[in-house]
């Protein structure tokens, strides 16, 4: 399966992105993560994506797209994928076609849809906690660790992302609405938009995630 992930910041895609790529059997592809750790481990790619990253604004094409391209070239996305947060505006879905007709003769099977209102957006965000070693993602009070800022899982060491600071969000907010809102009115318009509601419980989202990919290929695994 070739899917996507679209929605607001916030809106889980991280968090159910994990859930839906093992399910489905395909690698979890998410560009915020690749540009986390080339900042982290201060690579040039990494320095000029921290500036976009730190205001809220999406980092330019011509650094996005090479990586994405680069990352889907290599042997474990041939055969599907799951992106989030790639493509997020109409130029980049055009040019993933491009890819993907250019590296495997293939195409998008899915775009999937998470619904959730600014209200919840803002309230996931500020709460948001991740690990520095494995990545997973708590909330302080949807998700908490056991121990504040020790991850349950291998003992590392819980950070807040700089771009989830009150004004951070709010721009980010904007991008989405001025850019990528776009993009889901694009795929919508071709039939491959599925929407789920995103709100409640982590598992309630998944199942719904899981029953709406049914009826698409490897959809049923
Ligand atoms: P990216 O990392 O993709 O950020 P984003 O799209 O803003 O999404 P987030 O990671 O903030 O949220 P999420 O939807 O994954 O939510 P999460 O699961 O963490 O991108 C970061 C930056 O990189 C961009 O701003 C841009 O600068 C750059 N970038 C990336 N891709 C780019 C591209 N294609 N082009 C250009 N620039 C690009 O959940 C959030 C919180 O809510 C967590 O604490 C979680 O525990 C909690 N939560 C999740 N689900 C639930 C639930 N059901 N109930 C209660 N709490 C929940």
């Amino acid at each position: 399966m070739r899917l996507v992930l679209v929605g607001p910041p916030g809106a889980g895609k991280g968090t159910q992105a994990q859930f839906i790529a093992e399910h489905v059997g395909v690698p979890k592809i998410s560009t915020g993560d690749i540009f986390r750790a080339n900042v982290s481990q201060g690579t040039p790619l990494g320095l000029e994506a921290k500036e976009y990253m730190d205001r809220g604004d999406l980092v330019p094409d011509g650094v996005t797209i090479e990586m994405v391209r680069n990352r889907l070239a290599e042997p474990d996305a041939i055969t599907g994928f799951l992106l989030d947060g790639f493509p997020r505006t109409v130029p980049q879905a055009e040019v993933l076609d491009d890819i993907l007709r250019e590296t495997a003769d293939t195409k998008l099977d899915v775009v999937l849809e998470l619904v959730v209102d600014d209200d919840e957006v803002i309230r996931r965000l500020s709460g948001r906690r991740t690990c520095r070693t494995c990545n997973h993602i708590w909330h302080v009070d949807f998700d908490p660790p056991k121990v504040p800022d020790v991850c349950d899982i291998d003992g590392g060491e819980l950070f807040q992302r700089d771009d989830d600071k009150a004004e951070t969000i709010a721009n980010r907010l904007q991008v989405y609405a001025e850019q990528t809102a776009p993009l889901v009115a694009y795929y919508a318009g071709r039939g491959m938009l599925v929407g789920i509601d995103a709100t409640g419980p982590v598992d309630d989202v998944t199942v719904r995630a899981i029953d709406a990919l049914r009826p698409f290929p490897a959809g049923e695994a």
